[in-house]
């Protein structure tokens, strides 16, 4: 009887270690694949004519989208839709301004890769040409090597696109000044951006779709009328054109409002250039009749939203030549 205690007991703790030794090698290995895809992010070469990364329309400094309404892809083909930001993006269900069956980031990150509506990165067919670019580097065999060893390193989209995943899954902002305060139960800094939090989560009803702490339900809505607009002869139907339900015509998903007032233009479409634009162009009961001075203190407690270390934080930033 002793005996068998003794080996039940041996074995649990030979599980217990197994266990905690596989934790810590997965533990490596997504630090190895957060490391990785960081340096892909920044990876022009990624794009059919090597002048494109994806961090060429998600600039860390706009919280990862651009200036422009739309950006044109790496063979100036038009732009269809305005860059949103990435701050929390792998806390969200639905991705992009109207997909809702997106499996995740890694099949998300096919899409500006080699997308044809519209074309971004061009590399549609010539998938080959990743691998064989990036495998002859050796700062990406070495990386590639430490972030898949299941996979031997080896390098096709399949990996190429985790590893993104990995790394935009770290790109969390949850540090601006309204963050800042709520951990201190403190107030916000100044009167107009308290009154205007009241007004965003109570009478102006912000918060039914923007809703706090990821300030986007990750739902989708029609707030503006059915007249559809052609833009760069690309139509945009919204969710209907990947439904085709009559009811999903010009519904589009809520975009986060944090460090929305580094984002602009704003709208799917970039059609709004100030937060008084796209706030305004809702068409909504309750955005239309804001006066002017509450439209001003709801902008002013938005601007609380802005997270400076987020848009500085070296580890999201151009990684060094080095490899490293
Ligand atoms: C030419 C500009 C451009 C490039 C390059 C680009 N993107 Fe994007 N990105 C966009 C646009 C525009 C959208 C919105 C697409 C839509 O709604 O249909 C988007 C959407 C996204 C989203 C969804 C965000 C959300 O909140 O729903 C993610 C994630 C993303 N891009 C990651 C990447 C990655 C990773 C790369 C590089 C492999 C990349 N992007 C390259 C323009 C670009
Ligand atoms: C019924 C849901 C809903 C409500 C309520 C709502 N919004 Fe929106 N908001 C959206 C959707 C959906 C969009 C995207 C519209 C588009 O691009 O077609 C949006 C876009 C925005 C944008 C542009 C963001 C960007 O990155 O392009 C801002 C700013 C904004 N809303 C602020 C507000 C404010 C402030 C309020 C309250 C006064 C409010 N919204 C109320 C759903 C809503």
């Amino acid at each position: 009887m002793k005996q068998l205690i003794k080996t039940v007991l041996l074995l649990f703790f030979l599980m217990e270690g197994l266990y905690a030794e596989t934790i810590k090698n997965s533990d490596t290995i997504e630090k190895a694949r957060v490391k990785l895809g960081h340096r892909l992010f920044y990876e022009a070469d990624l794009s059919i004519n090597g002048t494109m990364a994806c961090a060429t329309c998600h600039e860390q400094r706009r919280g990862f989208c651009d200036g422009n309404r739309v950006h044109p892809g790496a063979l100036d083909d038009n732009g269809k839709r305005n860059v949103p930001t990435l701050a929390n993006v792998g806390k969200f269900k639905n991705l992009t301004w109207s997909h809702d069956h997106l499996s995740g980031l890694a099949e998300q990150s096919l899409a500006p890769i080699k997308g044809t509506d519209p074309v971004e990165m061009g590399m549609n067919g010539h998938e080959d040409e990743i691998a064989k670019r990036l495998g002859q580097n050796e700062c990406y065999q070495k990386l590639f090597a430490a972030a898949f060893p299941q996979e031997k390193g080896v390098v096709n989209l399949g990996t190429l696109t985790q590893a993104l995943e990995s790394f935009e899954k770290t790109l969390i902002s949850e540090n601006s000044i309204y963050d800042q305060a709520k951990k201190k139960h403190k107030k916000l800094p100044t009167k107009d951006a308290r009154d205007g939090e009241k007004l965003f989560f109570g009478a102006a009803k912000c918060n039914n779709c923007h809703t706090a702490p990821l300030f986007s339900d990750d739902a989708f809505h029609q707030i503006q009328p059915k007249n559809l607009k052609v833009y760069n002869g690309m139509r945009d139907n919204g969710l209907f054109d990947v439904t085709g339900n009559e009811k999903d015509k010009n519904v589009f998903r809520t975009p986060s409002l944090r460090n929305v007032a580094l984002s602009l233009p704003y709208w799917h479409d970039g059609s709004a250039t100030t937060l008084q634009d796209a706030i305004k162009k809702h068409k909504l009961k309750t955005n239309n009749k804001l006066s002017a001075v509450e439209l001003r203190k709801i902008i002013a407690f938005l601007n609380t939203l802005s997270d400076e270390s987020f848009i500085n934080n070296p580890q999201f930033g151009k990684p060094s030549l080095e490899c490293k």
